[in-house]
């Protein structure tokens, strides 16, 4: 089905399943530990070996020599797996570097030998006889030193320049009345999900099985097969439980490489988990960034420049975070640029990382409106309101499908009693605590991807969904039964939902909060066609047939599902294609983040209080879930406003806290009062389900509103990400 003018009314807008508040159907599995996550796939491959990774000790240059001799002879080892015993190996095209390094060395902790023995610990024991010694290069390491040589980035698509210019922003900068000139600077952040990368692997013959946790199976079979120099066709995926991904999950990883690598080379399955220390150098993370951000204004608060650069860095070959890109969209203003530089550095790859671009640019981009409207004297959610724009700003001609920015944030302005906040920072006490509330917009684009789905439907009625989709703890096993129910009109328990095998239809898969809307609508596109098939068996005309309570009703004649389906039962299968809406019209999700925190006066300890979200992202498939999801973003939010930095050693060159010990993300005792609310909204321009993501902007806003909130409270800006007390204590109020 391609999906090229917006949708009508269709069975989806019956809301008799969708859009009910439905607990997670895959809840039960998960949280008795029925389900099987990759490194437990005893069932299917019993009697596995373990491999254990070692991961390079420098990060750039040549292994010189290495001895695997006292490995080799360690208790329980099978074999041992290296660049040289591997044979010649492709590159994923989606992997900057190579999973498995050697001779050449292109960041610390590429793994360079795989360890494979009978038990985990002799495996862990064994890996750590293993001797490699290095013949070290000079490597870059600090994106500040290497900022004023960066060049522009490469572009990776025409609709994403790496320098964009609307009118003259130097001239109208230059003579704006209210000028503000900032830069800001967020640092490496970790994905830190709670199931780490694993991969159970095993060949029959030439056909390789890898039992694995990726967020895009049909990525991840493509660069496996080119990686192995083997048929796609010779590779299957199986992926249906993942603990967590946040986009480090989306590409191809040594787990799953080497796990196939080991089997091949041990004649048995083989499984193999990246040890959390090695996982944030081993893998990909959020790359550090520097933003700039000019804005000039009249007296009146309307934008007349905005101007928005930003550096960061990346292998050879790598690419740009782009962080500039929600400000060609966010705000009005006649004269405008941005400008994407991209360093190439030496330290890990780095790549998506929940909402890759709007997280860290709306880090920065929000406390600079918080800044000019201080600067201009103005409410900071007036200010915001003044200069919203109902087109793209550098296309006027261009419409957004859907914008409801202001109602978000007037909306949580009264729920956040955002009158009551005092303008003046650090007036608000409450007994040790300084008290601050802060605002910020929120903004990510709405991306929409191909998805395919199978339904198959038996003579009990039942209802099968099949596609590669996976579930990354978003809760798409659950929307993708309540669109199937709602489709064929029966109830969810009627709905059996597999997802994440290489085997189905290929998917949009779990990236860029597209998953939720493009998956139901491949499987609304599929259960069309399963519609057809239905009315077609049972000797009926398609249009006007209703499919409710397990029947097929035209006129007076009704047919039971189970009854057409027969001993043979019923397969149908499609995919949902985007054709240019988005061209023609600007799809992106919208909201407000209010936060108010409190600062030990004497300390300077930071206490997030309350937080409230409103979002505006089309149809909500399932408010349930929905609502973690954004809670769940403004829980990340809080980890990079207040604490989650990957620490480089810019001698050597990597990530010091490379675990979740020196790595901090927030726990419950961190997170306060959470509410979210969604406005009422559908967007016939996304997709037959009306729907759009919200999975990703939950985190866009959240750390700037929080870094707002504490400069209301203390009168300290803080430009440097994430805001510590040590930044703070040097600028505090007397306590006296
Ligand atoms: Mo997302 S960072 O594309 O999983």
């Amino acid at each position: 089905m391609k999906f090229d003018t917006p949708a009508t009314t269709n069975p989806i807008d019956q809301l008799k399943v969708i859009g009910k508040p439905m607990d997670r159907i895959d809840g039960p599995m998960k949280t008795s530990g029925l389900a099987p996550y990759a490194y437990e796939r005893h069932d299917v491959a019993p009697g596995a070996a373990y491999g254990q990774v070692v991961g390079a000790g420098i990060a750039k240059g040549r292994i010189a020599s290495m001895d695997l001799s006292a490995a080799r002879a360690a208790p329980g080892v099978i074999t041992i797996v290296t660049a040289r015993t591997a044979g010649k190996l492709g590159k994923g095209k989606l992997n900057t570097a190579r999973l498995l390094g050697g001779p050449d060395i292109e960041h610390y902790h590429q793994a360079v030998a795989l360890v494979v023995a009978k038990t985990f610990e002799q495996a862990r024991a064994a890996a750590m006889l293993v001797k490699v010694t290095y013949t070290r290069t000079p490597g870059k390491f600090s994106l500040a030193e290497h900022r004023d040589s960066a060049p522009l980035a490469k572009a990776s698509d025409p609709d994403s320049p790496s320098a964009t210019k609307v009118g003259d922003f130097s001239g109208a900068f230059e003579a704006a009345p209210v000028q503000f000139d900032g830069t800001y600077t967020t640092p490496d952040h970790s994905h830190a999900m709670m199931e780490p990368h694993a991969s159970t692997a095993a060949w029959q013959g030439d056909k390789l099985t890898v039992w694995t946790s990726n967020q895009m199976i049909d990525w991840g079979v493509t660069d496996l097969a080119t990686t192995l120099g083997i048929k796609k066709a010779d590779v299957r995926l199986v992926s249906p439980f993942i603990g967590g991904g946040f986009g480090g999950k989306l590409f191809l990883r040594a787990d799953a490489l080497l796990a196939a690598l080991g089997a091949k080379a041990a004649g048995q399955p083989v499984k193999v988990a990246l040890a959390r220390p090695l996982i944030p150098n081993n893998t990909t993370h959020r790359p550090a960034t520097i933003q700039r951000i000019r804005m000039g204004a009249g007296p009146d608060g309307k934008l007349t420049a905005i101007a928005h650069e930003s550096w960061s860095g990346d292998l050879p070959d790598g690419g740009p975070e782009t962080a500039v890109n929600q400000t060609r969209l966010l705000y009005a203003g006649a004269h405008r640029m941005t400008a994407t530089h991209l360093a190439v550095l030496d330290l890990p790859e780095g790549n998506a990382m929940r909402a890759p671009g709007e997280a860290p640019g709306m880090m920065a981009l929000e406390v600079a409106m918080d800044e000019m409207a201080q600067r201009l004297g103005m409410d900071p959610i007036a200010f915001r309101v003044i200069n919203d724009t109902q087109v793209d700003p550098e296309k006027p001609e261009r419409p957004f499908s859907q914008r409801q920015l202001i109602r978000c944030l007037s909306l949580g302005a009264e729920r956040f009693c955002w009158a009551r906040r005092n303008t003046q920072p650090a007036q608000v006490r409450d007994g040790r605590w300084l008290v601050g509330i802060g605002v910020a917009s929120a903004f990510r684009n709405n991306m929409t991807m191909k998805s395919g789905a199978r339904i198959r439907l038996d003579n009990k009625g039942m209802v099968t969904v099949e596609t590669d989709m996976t579930d990354i703890g978003t809760g798409s096993y659950t929307v993708i039964a309540q669109t199937a129910a709602e489709m064929m009109g029966v109830p969810i328990d009627k709905v059996f939902v597999r997802l994440g095998d290489s085997a189905f239809p290929v998917s949009s898969g779990s990236g860029g909060q597209w998953g939720g809307n493009s998956s139901t609508a491949g499987v609304y596109a599929a259960c069309m066609k399963m519609r057809e098939a239905v009315a077609k068996k049972a000797g009926l005309v398609s249009s006007g047939a209703v499919f409710a309570d397990g029947m097929i009703r035209v006129g007076d004649s009704a047919v039971s599902l189970a009854e057409v389906a027969g001993a043979d039962g019923l397969v149908a299968e499609d995919f949902i294609e985007f054709g240019d809406l988005a061209k023609k019209s600007q799809q992106s999700t919208f909201g407000a983040h209010f936060v108010e925190v409190g600062v030990d006066a004497a300390t300077g300890e930071i206490r997030v209080r309350r937080m409230l979200a409103v979002c505006a992202a089309g149809r909500i498939l399932n408010p349930k879930s929905a609502r973690s999801q954004v809670i769940g973003a403004m829980t990340m939010g809080v980890g990079g406003a207040l604490m989650e930095s990957l620490e480089v050693d810019r001698r050597h060159g990597f990530f010091v806290n490379h675990d979740l010990a020196g790595y901090e993300v927030p726990v419950h005792a961190d997170i306060p009062h959470q509410e979210v609310i969604f406005l009422d909204e559908t967007d016939p321009i996304s997709s037959p389900m009306k729907a759009k993501g919200v999975g990703e902007l939950g985190i866009c806003g959240v750390s700037a509103a929080i870094a707002n909130a504490i400069y209301n409270a203390t009168g300290v800006r803080v430009r440097a990400y994430p805001v510590t007390l040590d930044k703070l204590l040097g600028g505090m109020p007397d306590v006296a």
